[in-house]
C-alpha cells in the first residue's frame, strides 16, 4: 500500500515508447560533430596500415585526396591533418618551410575541396629527431620561449597554405597569444586557434606515437603535458588559453577524463572539442577483434558520454564508422 498524499514519481511511464523516448533523448550526435584524424607522407601512391591502429593509415597526398573524396561522400567534412616529413632534424626545420608535406597536403586538398573544414596539428614532435615538441636546452629540456617562435612561424605558414583551424599541441606556455599576434600581424585574422587546451601526459597516446613516429627518443612529456591526476589545473590551462585568444577549448584524451569535460564547459562558454585518442581506439578495435563486445552499440554509447559530458566537437579515427552506424 502506498502512503496517501505521497505522490509516486514513475520514471518507467517516460520510457515505454520508443517515439516518446526518442523526443526526451537530450544528447545526440550526428556527423557534423566529427573530426576525422588523417596523417600525410611523401611519396605517391604510399598506404601503410599501422598495426596497434587497424584502418588507420600514413598516406601520400594522392592517397588523401582521394579519402576525402570518401569522407565527403560520408558526410564528413572536417578533418584534422598530421605531417610526416621524410627528413628530420633537432628543430623540426622542414615545418618551417611552405613546400613541406603539410604545407603542400592542405594547398592540395582547399584546391580540390574547397568546403572542406582543414584542421592542421601544430607541434614539433613529429618533425623533430629527437621526438620532443620543441627546440632543447643543453640539459635536455625543452625551452618554451624559443619554441614559442617557431609555432608562430608554422602557423603563419600553415594559415598561408589554406589551413581553417591552426591546432596547437605542444603544450609551451604562452603559445595561444604567441599564435594569434603572429597570425593577425600578417593579416590571417580569420584563421581560428582550436587549442589542445587541456593535455595530459597520457599513455593513450602510445599507438599515435607509432603512426606519426614521434615518440621521443628519450625522457617523456611530463614537464609540459600535464598530470593526470590533477583537476583544478586542468581547468586553468583551458581558462588561460580562453584568455590567451583561442578560439575552440579541448580535452585530451578524452575515456578517462568525463569529469574534466564537464568542468571546463561549466567555466567557459567557448565551443569544446574532445579527442578520443589512438589508445582509446586501438582498445576499442582490440576488443572487437576478439569478439568481446557487441562493438557498434559500446561505440555509439561512448560517442554519446562525450556528448552527455559536454562536448560539441568529437576528433576520433572512429567518425567513418560512426557515419556508417547514424
Ligand atoms: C602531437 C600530438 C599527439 C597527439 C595529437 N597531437 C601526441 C603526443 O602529444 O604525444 C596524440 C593523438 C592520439 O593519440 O591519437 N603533439
Amino acid at each position: 500500500m502506498m502512503n496517501e498524499g505521497v505522490v509516486v514519481v514513475r520514471l518507467r511511464r517516460l520510457r515505454k515508447n520508443e517515439n516518446i523516448r526518442n523526443m526526451l533523448q537530450e544528447s545526440r550526435i550526428q556527423i557534423s560533430d566529427f573530426v576525422y584524424p588523417l596523417f600525410v607522407v611523401e611519396g605517391n601512391n604510399v598506404k601503410n596500415e599501422i598495426k596497434s591502429m587497424p584502418d588507420v593509415y600514413q598516406m601520400s597526398i594522392d592517397n588523401i585526396l582521394q579519402e576525402c573524396e570518401n569522407l565527403r561522400n560520408l558526410g564528413i567534412s572536417h578533418i584534422i591533418l598530421f605531417g610526416i616529413p621524410a627528413i628530420k632534424d633537432s628543430i623540426g626545420s622542414s615545418a618551417l618551410s611552405d613546400k613541406s608535406i603539410i604545407s603542400r597536403a592542405v594547398r592540395a586538398i582547399k584546391e580540390r575541396f574547397n568546403d572542406m573544414v582543414v584542421s592542421v596539428d601544430l607541434c614539433f614532435c613529429e618533425y623533430t629527431d629527437h621526438g620532443h615538441c620543441g627546440i632543447l636546452d643543453s640539459n635536455g629540456d625543452v625551452n618554451n620561449d624559443k619554441t614559442l617562435e617557431i609555432l608562430a612561424r608554422q602557423a603563419v605558414i600553415l594559415a598561408d597554405s589554406g589551413a581553417d583551424i591552426i591546432a596547437p599541441s605542444a603544450m609551451m606556455d604562452g603559445q595561444i597569444r604567441a599564435i594569434r599576434d603572429s597570425l593577425d600581424a600578417n593579416k590571417f585574422i580569420n584563421t581560428l586557434i582550436m587549442s589542445y587546451s587541456t593535455k595530459f601526459a597520457s599513455a593513450f597516446y602510445g599507438p599515435f606515437r607509432d603512426v606519426a613516429d614521434s615518440a621521443p627518443s628519450f625522457g617523456d612529456r611530463k614537464t609540459y603535458q600535464q598530470n593526470p591526476a590533477n583537476r583544478n589545473e586542468a581547468i586553468r590551462e583551458s581558462l588561460i588559453d580562453e584568455d590567451e585568444g583561442a578560439d575552440i577549448l579541448m580535452v585530451k584524451p578524452v575515456l578517462s577524463y568525463l569529469d574534466i569535460v564537464r568542468d571546463i564547459k561549466e567555466n567557459s562558454l567557448l565551443p569544446l572539442a574532445v579527442y578520443n585518442v589512438s589508445g582509446e581506439y586501438a582498445m576499442l578495435r582490440a576488443a572487437k577483434n576478439a569478439g568481446l563486445i557487441d562493438y557498434d552499440r559500446t561505440l555509439l554509447e561512448m560517442m554519446i558520454s562525450f556528448k552527455r559530458a559536454g562536448a560539441d566537437i568529437i576528433i576520433s579515427y572512429h567518425a567513418k564508422e560512426i557515419a556508417n552506424l547514424i
